[in-house]
């Protein structure tokens, strides 16, 4: 798909001039001028800060060591005003043993935001997934210890550089059968529930000018999973409410799934109902699944660039959402593309989740996010 151009360059091109002087060179001109406004063409993080939204994508470090490390840092300095860590902040990346702690990677993320001007949001303290082995071995007061100390830790070093903060993230697993319908793992066997109020606390405590989020997966699809996911998540933010927990927002993942059953507008009215609680929200995670698309690349991405539109159609006029953030930028540095391709090199199916091709060129999906920011009404 060819991008229209944008109607303020034919414009120009058409008052520069008297439309008898637009001969055939003016035109050549004309096209001329449009290449090059398109290498120029308005970044998604500059459409969305016109709206007052703060647009972004998931960053990891290591993609910078990579052959195409530049064209990746080119695409966040052009495209994206805030950065999501990816792993930098996760405890298997700074605790990776009982006795290490390791701040090189989420410095390396620090300095190349300063360096560039990104905000940042920090992903995640406290999970009661992907943890060390360590971790999962811990006896309670010993992962009771952990979460203080961990949180301590990581906000007295990085709470001046990082405003905004996962704090929990995904408290919900119903597959664990517990009450509320809650995950279980390490810091829930310590203290029950009560690991997220206390990890909000003593959150608010250590950095007080942070602003702190619940980030929740799967809550987003039309079936029974995205039903049962709704509802316990909306049920433990009451209960949070109800104990003055300091939850300031809430993060919806929003990873999209072509194989599941979605009604955007009923999502949206449940963001909607959290958002009338009082909490500020992020759609925090974006990105397509495309597993159960054509297998042909246009038609595929014709399909992700649908998928993006309806999304945004119905989440973006909500007031409340402040912050909009792909779950990085560019097909092949997805983590789709390492859960499939990378250990799998031979496969001829490869994803196609995100606005930039493996590449860097923009593709469909870019310029129907990019059509739905400018659609979008002003917070
Ligand atoms: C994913 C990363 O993208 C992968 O690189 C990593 O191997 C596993 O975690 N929900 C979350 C994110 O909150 O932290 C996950 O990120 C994707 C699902």
């Amino acid at each position: 798909m060819t991008a229209a151009p944008p109607p303020d360059v034919t414009r120009r091109a058409l008052l520069s001039g008297s439309a008898a002087a637009l001969g055939t060179a003016a035109l050549a001109q004309t096209s001329s001028a449009f290449a090059a406004s398109n290498a120029s063409e308005l970044s998604l993080g500059a459409r969305a800060a016109a709206k007052g939204l703060l647009f972004g994508a998931s960053f990891a470090t290591h993609e910078l060591d990579k052959p195409y490390g530049a064209q990746y840092a080119e695409t966040y300095k052009r495209e994206a005003r805030i950065l999501t860590s990816e792993a930098e902040l996760k405890l298997y990346t700074m605790r990776p043993d009982a006795l290490s702690l390791d701040f090189a990677p989420a410095d390396r993320l620090v300095a190349f935001a300063r360096e560039n001007g990104h905000v940042l949001h920090g992903h995640t303290l406290i999970w009661n997934d992907a943890l060390p082995d360590w971790i999962k071995r811990l006896g309670p007061g010993e992962a009771e210890l952990l979460l203080e100390t961990h949180i301590r830790t990581v906000l007295e070093r990085y709470g001046a550089e990082i405003p905004t903060w996962d704090v929990v993230n995904e408290p919900i697993g119903p597959w664990d059968n517990l009450p509320g319908g809650l995950r279980g793992g390490a810091f829930y066997t310590a203290l029950g529930e009560d690991y997220i109020a206390r990890s909000f606390r003593l959150a608010r405590k250590t950095a007080p000018n942070v602003r702190l989020y619940l980030n929740e997966a799967q809550t987003e699809s039309d079936d029974e999973n995205g039903e049962v996911f709704r509802k316990s998540f909306l049920a433990l933010l009451h209960r949070l409410k109800d104990q003055s927990v300091p939850v300031d927002g809430v993060g919806f993942e929003c990873h999209l799934d072509s194989k599941r059953p979605y009604d955007f507008p009923r999502f949206a009215a449940y963001v909607e109902e959290v958002a009338a609680m009082g909490f500020e929200i992020a759609i925090s995670e974006l990105d397509i699944n495309d597993r159960a698309l054509p297998s042909n690349p246009s038609e595929r991405d014709a399909h992700v660039a649908d998928f993006y539109k309806r999304f945004l159609a119905a989440v973006l006029p909500i007031k409340a959402v402040r912050r909009l953030t792909l779950w990085q930028i560019a097909d092949h540095t997805s983590w789709m593309f390492y859960d499939d391709v990378a250990k799998n090199p031979g496969a001829r199916r490869r994803p196609r989740p995100l606005p930039f091709d493996e590449r860097f060129r923009k593709k469909p999906a870019w310029h129907a996010i990019a059509a739905a920011l400018d659609d979008m009404p002003a917070r």
